[in-house]
């Protein structure tokens, strides 16, 4: 890409910086030199201004709310594509030709077994444990039952396994906090049809998959793959420049993911949307709340670091979440509260001046519920979704001959220099 330049002046002193500029017009100061240049460091909490990497996995405009994974717009892979068919974009970049594709749902069909050890983990766990716990713990665990899969060498079969055996770990997890047999994976099925089979069969009976459920599903996957730097692949690509493997840099996007500002924040959703219910509807008094600035609760579901419109995938979600519940219920009133407290804040002032509007969670969890899902399952169901933008991130990160080991640095702001007093001397 062409570059620019732009110049730092701190005092009479002037310092060249150059500017690079990316695909879309995008342009990133250059400060890799700030520090010996002129002593100083960029204070920037959140890294709210701070690209730390160049990448060509996915792209976020968050002015017109767009994202496209690799050049393709999520409406149209949503519409025309499907889930494994994503992975192996995000992965290699192209999409696959129709052998290509049919080679990686056969190499993914066949890893879908966990190991039995495996197995006798889950049993070890209380079962009351949130099941993103034991899917951080299957993940890394993976890394012992596969330690020919840690080289950076091996990430095409290390990216292959986590694809296939993940939705085993996260049915098993279902099953386990249900105190259900497992339900080993179905090979004749499509991966959705399957994972849904292992969640949901019932022991001893044939397993009837609705293709309709199992397309929504595979559409909560495809907007869920990646989203650039977000607060868990930046965590992977951490991670992951110390060399750590790619088990264990996944199986830390899986904890950084849990929190409710992340990927918990679908949970927090329905929950809230379950206590307004409760409450006879009541959702002024939670749109009071979260622009009380004394009261430390937010509206879960909105808001965005990126969009400052609407985000492309609540839109589909929405569209989605109309379709399926309408179909299965006629109406749920979870929907119906949710589509109101969006109308309400859509007009509301405090929420435009911050440009807050309904983000990939706010509808997620209306749909995973009408899948039967449990709330508690609705982050490790983002998690499934975001395991093939963490593995091609941290391949991208493995690759790029500029990553050097992520070590931030800080301004100190505690005690100066004292010397050390001995007990008895206190006061
Ligand atoms: C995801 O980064 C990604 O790409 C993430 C993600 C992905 O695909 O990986 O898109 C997935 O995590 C979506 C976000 C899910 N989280 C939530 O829905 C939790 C609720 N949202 C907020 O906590 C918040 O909006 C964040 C965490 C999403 C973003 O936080 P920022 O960018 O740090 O925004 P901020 O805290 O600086 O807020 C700016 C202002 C503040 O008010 P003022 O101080 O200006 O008066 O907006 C207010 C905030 O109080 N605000 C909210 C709010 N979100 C921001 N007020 C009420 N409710 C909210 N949800």
């Amino acid at each position: 890409m062409e570059e620019e330049r732009a110049v730092l002046r701190h005092g009479k002193v002037e310092h060249p910086l150059e500017v690079f500029v990316g695909t879309e017009g995008e342009s990133g100061l250059d400060i890799g030199r700030l520090l010996s240049s002129t002593g100083m460091v960029a204070l920037d909490y959140g890294f709210a201004n701070t690209a730390w990497c160049r990448s060509a996995v996915s792209f976020v405009d968050g002015n017109v709310g767009a994202l496209r994974y690799r050049g393709y717009p999520i409406e149209q892979l949503a519409e025309h594509s499907c889930f494994l068919e994503v992975s192996y974009l995000l992965f290699h970049g192209e999409l696959p030709t129709l052998a290509q594709l049919a080679e990686w749902r056969e190499a993914i069909t066949v890893e879908t077994l966990l190991d039995e050890g495996m197995r006798q983990m889950f049993d070890a766990c209380p079962r009351e444990a949130h099941p993103m716990v034991l899917l951080s713990a299957a993940v890394t665990a993976m890394g012992a039952f596969h330690p020919e899969l840690e080289s950076t060498l091996a990430a095409e079969q290390a990216a292959i396994h986590l694809l296939a055996k993940v939705p085993t770990a996260a049915a098993f997890s279902y099953r386990r906090s249900r105190g259900l047999p497992y339900a080993y994976p179905r090979r004749s099925l499509d991966y959705c049809s399957r994972f849904l089979q292992m969640t949901f069969s019932v022991p001893g009976e044939e397993y009837e998959v609705d293709p309709v459920a199992a397309r929504a599903l595979d559409v909560l996957l495809i907007l869920h793959a990646d989203h650039e730097q977000n607060c868990s692949t930046s965590t992977v690509r951490l991670v992951g420049s110390s060399r750590a493997t790619v088990f264990a840099s996944v199986a830390s996007g899986v904890n950084a993911l849990s929190g409710p500002l992340h990927g918990g924040a679908n949970q927090e959703v329905l929950e809230l949307l379950q206590q307004i219910h409760a409450d006879g509807g009541n959702y002024a008094k939670y749109l009071a709340r979260a622009k009380d600035r004394e009261d430390t609760f937010r509206l879960p579901g909105f808001g965005h670091r990126i969009y400052r419109s609407y985000d492309p995938r609540a839109g589909v979600l929405k569209t989605f979440a109309d379709q399926l519940v309408t179909r299965q219920a006629g109406q749920d009133p979870l929907l119906e509260i949710a589509l109101a407290l969006e109308q309400t804040a859509l007009t509301d002032d405090y929420f435009i001046e911050r440009h807050l509007y309904p983000n990939v969670d706010f509808y997620s969890g209306i749909l995973f519920r009408a899948l039967g899902f449990p709330t508690r399952m609705f982050p490790v169901l983002f998690a499934l979704g975001r395991f093939p933008g963490w593995i091609a991130q941290w391949k991208e990160m493995t690759e790029d001959p500029e990553t050097r080991i992520g070590r931030p640095r800080q301004v100190y702001v505690g005690s100066p220099q004292r010397d050390y007093v001995p007990v008895h001397e206190r006061r």
